[in-house]
């Protein structure tokens, strides 16, 4: 019996049996690699400060992917020294955890934005985006003045976090219900944003984009802009990553 199992005489001058047992032997391979995943909870690790974006970094965040910012710009931290050295910590997986879609793209004809936020000033990212060769005259960046004088669109938004809590983002009812006034809380410099705080910690709020009586897209993309990269502490890790 054994002898005949092993025939691989037979096997190697059949085609089609040859096709046959080696597309068994793959499909069995992937199902052990597969499998796991539909019953294992999460395949990414939890890491203290990350939270759910608040709706008016949501809001930034979708002006990000219509403006396609993400041509041009990656959001993910490779664990390489040129790229540590020059954008800091490298991306965690949960940084993304998220993200949908995730932003993390293939493409640098600008730098990384994974970690830019509170790297410049909200004046700056407001006068880099009106005209970006005011502030690096060799900059090939489009102008993105127009998001100054546009109004922030807002009644979507509450249903923008439905849709990603059906997805697996823990947005809680208290932050659906509270989604219009979060977002508008957190550009307006008068309004008692305690309690946004409270379910989103260190949010910054303030106004973004140097006009505080209109709430437009510029203060949403700057403020998405602000928070990125700026939840996880990754210096807390820094000790045990140091090669002795
Ligand atoms: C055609 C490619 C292109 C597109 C599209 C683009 N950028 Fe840029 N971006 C660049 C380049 C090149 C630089 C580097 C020069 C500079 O600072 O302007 C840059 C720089 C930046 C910086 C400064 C990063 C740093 O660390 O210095 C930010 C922030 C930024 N872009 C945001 C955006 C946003 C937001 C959008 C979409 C609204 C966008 N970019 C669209 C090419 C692009």
């Amino acid at each position: 019996m054994a002898s005949k199992l092993l025939d691989h005489g037979k096997i190697e001058r059949n085609v089609t049996l040859l096709l046959v047992l080696a597309l068994i032997t793959v499909a069995i391979g992937g199902i052990v690699e597969i499998a796991p995943l539909f019953w294992i909870d999460s395949t990414v690790e939890k890491v203290k400060g990350m939270r759910p974006y608040t709706p008016l970094e949501l809001a930034g965040r979708n002006i990000y992917i219509r403006e396609g910012c993400y041509n041009c710009h990656s959001q993910m931290i490779r664990p390489f020294r040129d790229e540590v050295e020059r954008y800091g910590h490298y991306s965690l997986s949960a940084e993304s955890m998220y993200d949908h879609p995730f932003q993390w793209g293939s493409k640098r004809t600008g730098p990384d934005l994974a970690r830019v936020g509170g790297r410049y000033s909200d004046e700056w990212h407001v006068q880099h985006l009106v005209d970006p060769r005011s502030v690096v005259p060799e900059s090939i960046m489009p102008p993105y003045a127009f998001l100054k004088s546009r109004p922030l669109v807002l009644p979507a938004i509450r249903d923008h976090l439905v849709a990603l809590r059906r997805v697996g983002v823990p947005y809680g009812d208290a932050d659906l219900d509270a989604a219009l006034d979060d977002l508008k809380a957190q550009a307006d410099p008068e309004a008692d944003t305690r309690d946004l705080v409270a379910r989103y910690p260190k949010a910054q709020a303030r106004d973004f984009d140097g006009d505080p009586k209109t709430l437009t897209e510029m203060d949403a993309l700057v403020a998405y802009l602000q928070m990125l990269g700026t939840l996880v502490d990754t210096r807390a890790a820094e000790p045990m990553e140091q090669p002795r």
